[in-house]
């Protein structure tokens, strides 16, 4: 039986879990599909810090180029994250003709084209089964068990510390700050949760979907991105009496030819599949010509399920080298019938609105007259309480409206001397 010689760069929290998962299912992998995966080599800048797993001294260094020089490496496992000097270390591995795992979303999201051609003229491949919801096959669903399928839409929860939080607050009526603490206590939210919490986790992991579903690479600036920081408790308890939940929802369809691609919290029936998704949990929901409606629900991070991902990842790319077969990186773009993306101004939703008036005369009427000029039409409206003294919230659901004319809408409305604070608006998803 062939040895695959496997090495990791980034000796961090998932690392860890890698290493420890490698050692554990050796012989599992070994009996399973006979192959025998050989972690040979760790690089990480700090070998100081105590690990949990029991790592013989010599299999340790420093220098990623111990590993990217060596030429008996087959698998470089990258798991250092961000950008730099990640896409440099994966560039240098692909050149020296090995092949690359990695869960580094933002990487891909910023430097995939880049890095699959370098992949495909090395005549090596780039796995990345791990970057988009950990504990979920996605990359391997859109990219192989629904090849067949034309894809129309692809509907995510794809950010668990995003979704713990206004799980919280929806079930506990947490406020966010609280729900932030307690994930960070459970180790769910990352110590800097900033990505997390303002979208852009959930916009890298979309840019990846895109490709994947959609055959095209959206550059991450161009996905409108609006994370659940400004997500109030009073506007989650409203939805919920409506009968919704808030979720931040990462979208990428097909529109009227054009990809609407996008990520910010939604009201979501609670009938629908998504929004019974709680906790840290992660859901795509994905359609297609062929599947009509698949929901693939499961963790999105976490050191057993992150691990899971990149072993499998490992254990193709093995079975090819082992066979002395090549792994040659497949073309990622395709002709799906999408030109172009669709910007925000032009997107058609029903939306959630929230308005802080004074309990006077003529107050819903210069609202509804405003709505009325740019074709919004109201399906609801309730006024919350009443009191004299202070501005009372009036909430309102919209019919289909166009993005642009709820903002020139809401700008005007904004204007008006019995409406105090800004109006909050929240996108609505009904299919
Ligand atoms: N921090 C991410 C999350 C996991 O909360 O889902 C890694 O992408």
């Amino acid at each position: 039986m062939k040895k695959v010689n496997i090495a990791l760069i980034g000796f961090g929290t998932i690392g860890t879990g890698v290493v420890k998962a490698l050692a554990g299912k050796r012989l599992f992998i070994k009996k399973k599909r006979g192959l025998e995966l050989e972690l040979v080599r760790i690089a990480d800048k700090d070998l100081r810090t105590k690990r949990p797993v029991k790592v013989s001294r010599k299999k340790l260094t420093k220098k990623a180029g111990d590993i990217l020089n060596d030429p008996n490496i087959d698998i470089v496992i990258e798991l250092i994250g961000g950008i730099h000097p990640a896409k440099e270390f994966v560039i240098k591995a692909l050149e020296s003709g090995k092949h690359v795992v990695t869960a580094n979303k933002a990487l891909l999201a910023a430097c995939g084209k880049e890095i699959f051609k370098v992949a495909k003229k090395c005549g090596v491949t780039v796995r990345f089964e791990a970057s988009v919801g950990g504990g979920i096959p996605v990359v391997k669903a859109l990219s192989g068990d629904f090849v067949a399928n034309r894809i129309q839409a692809v509907y995510g929860i794809i950010n668990g510390t995003s979704n713990y939080i206004l799980t919280k607050m929806e079930e506990e009526g947490e406020t966010f700050n609280g729900a932030l603490k307690k994930a960070k206590g459970l180790g769910i939210a990352e110590s800097n949760p900033t990505l997390d919490i303002n979208g852009m986790d959930s916009a890298h992991k979309l840019a990846i979907l895109s490709l994947l579903g959609f055959g095209r690479y959206v550059d991450v600036g161009d996905i409108f991105t609006e994370g659940i920081q400004s997500v109030e408790l009073q506007d989650i308890q409203y939805a919920k009496e409506l009968g919704y939940s808030i979720k931040l929802l990462a979208i990428a369809k097909k529109d009227e030819g054009k990809l609407d691609v996008r990520v910010h919290p939604t009201l979501l029936t609670t009938k629908h599949l998504l929004a019974g998704v709680r906790g840290a949990q992660n859901a795509i929901y994905i359609k297609g010509d062929m599947i009509g409606e698949s929901l693939l629900y499961g963790e999105g991070a976490g050191e057993k399920a992150t691990s899971s991902a990149i072993i499998s990842d490992v254990t193709d790319i093995a079975e090819a080298v082992a066979a002395g077969k090549k792994m040659i990186m497949p073309e990622m773009n395709f002709d799906s019938g999408v030109s172009g993306i669709k910007g925000i101004g032009r997107v058609k939703s029903r939306y959630y609105i929230r308005f802080m008036a004074m309990d006077k005369p003529g107050v819903l009427a210069g609202i509804s007259g405003i709505l009325a000029k740019y074709k919004i039409s109201i399906s609801s409206v309730s006024q919350k309480e009443r009191n004299k003294e202070h501005a009372v919230p009036i909430v309102m659901l919209t019919h289909e409206a166009i993005e642009m004319d709820l903002r020139k809408a809401l700008g005007q409305i904004n204007k008006l001397n019995s409406i105090s604070g800004k109006p909050v608006a929240i996108r609505m998803e009904m299919r």
